[in-house]
């Protein structure tokens, strides 16, 4: 059996900054409740007409594979995910191997919302184990900002999601010793409408009608404490088991990436594993909660701040809508 390994990671994030300043324009809210309940001071929002999620997607792409040293040939297969794609359909794969020129290789969309990526990357491992392709591009992007409730009612996610893509190249590893150890994934659909999206909707009356518009079943909808209690159980647990399938010590973990849902979170599992400050990796300061992008945008600043080093323990960790969970440990 093949180990995969990941080969670069690259990211691209829109130019227009929105700071917690510009969002009390819009909502009732403030700088400082976003900041002591979430840790956010900014985040980037597309500009309709420039960004997209497939040209995101592509920039991130290129990025990755120039790191990895894997030219576009050379990949085999696309796992893209996202919630926020710019069709209904076809989905966001098809649209990036259209963009980047890729022939007519196979790509997959995954839907895991916040644990998008790490369920990509555990597709994509399985993949490599077999054999049956040895260089992979899994992307994970996301424009959150066109399905926010800008107004007081729907402040609370409002001031938490944000557009960005982040990739990696994901190849066989030539060293047995580095690469993907194990990823971990769990669901418990039972609590699907804490945090969802109604619509469009195939089992409506109607797909899109005026009523469904008027509700403002298209935006995002949530409810933060539910979401936050589940998660920082379900964050600790998936961790541990990480941990435990490869016999690993949290005190051998060197980075700990988590998808960035708010940064309390971060801390949570940060003070529960006893690791110091430099063994946790936050943007979400700068850059808010991207959903399936979280963590590859994450990989590619660390990977540029010299916070990756080959043979690091690095584990990775996601919860959100499904519920959805994940973990994966990687030795870099
Ligand atoms: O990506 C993965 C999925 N998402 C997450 O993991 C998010 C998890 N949840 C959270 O991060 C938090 O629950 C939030 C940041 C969303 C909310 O923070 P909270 O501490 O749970 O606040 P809350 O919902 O309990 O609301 C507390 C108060 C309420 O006012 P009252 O009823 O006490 O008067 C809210 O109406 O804060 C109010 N509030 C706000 N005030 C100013 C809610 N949102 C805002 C806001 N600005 N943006």
């Amino acid at each position: 059996m093949f180990k995969s390994r990941i080969l670069g990671a690259g990211h691209y994030v829109p130019e227009r900054i929105v700071t917690n300043e510009d969002l009390s324009q819009l909502m009732n809210t403030s700088n400082e409740w976003i900041v002591e309940r979430t840790g956010i001071q900014e985040r980037r929002w597309y500009t309709p007409g420039v960004d997209t999620v497939t040209n995101m997607a592509a920039k991130a792409s290129k990025l990755a594979m120039s790191r990895a040293g894997v030219s576009l040939g050379e990949i085999e297969f696309i796992i893209f995910a996202t919630i926020t794609p710019d069709y209904f359909l076809p989905g966001n794969g098809v649209l990036l191997q259209r963009e980047l020129g890729m022939g007519t290789i196979g790509a997959l969309d995954v839907r895991n919302a916040c644990s998008g990526f790490i369920y990509s990357l555990s597709i994509a491992d399985q993949f490599i184990k077999t054999g049956m392709y040895s260089k992979i591009l899994v992307v994970g992007a996301e424009i959150q900002s066109s399905a926010l409730d800008k107004s007081d009612e729907g402040r609370s996610s409002a001031v938490i999601f944000a557009d960005g893509a982040g990739a990696v190249v994901l190849g066989r590893s030539e060293d047995a010793g580095l690469g993907v150890l194990s990823t971990h994934l769990h669901a418990e659909g039972a609590h699907a409408e804490e945090l969802y999206c109604i619509a469009p909707s195939s089992s409506g009356k109607e797909r899109i009608s005026k009523e469904l518009i008027d509700r403002g079943d298209f935006f995002l909808k949530m409810n933060g404490n539910a979401v936050f209690k589940h998660a920082v159980v379900r964050f600790m647990e998936v961790i541990q088991e990480a941990l435990a399938c490869n016999g690993i010590q949290k005190e051998e973990i060197d980075l700990l990436v988590p998808h960035q849902a708010n940064l309390r979170i971060s801390q949570y599992v940060q003070q529960k594993l006893e690791l110091p400050d430099h063994k946790v990796f936050n943007n979400i300061m700068h850059l808010g909660n991207t959903t399936a992008a979280t963590i590859p945008i994450a990989l590619s600043q660390a990977w540029e701040q010299g916070k990756l080093k080959e043979g690091d323990l690095v584990c990775l960790a996601a919860f959100g809508s499904g519920f959805a969970w994940a973990s994966a440990l990687l030795r870099w």
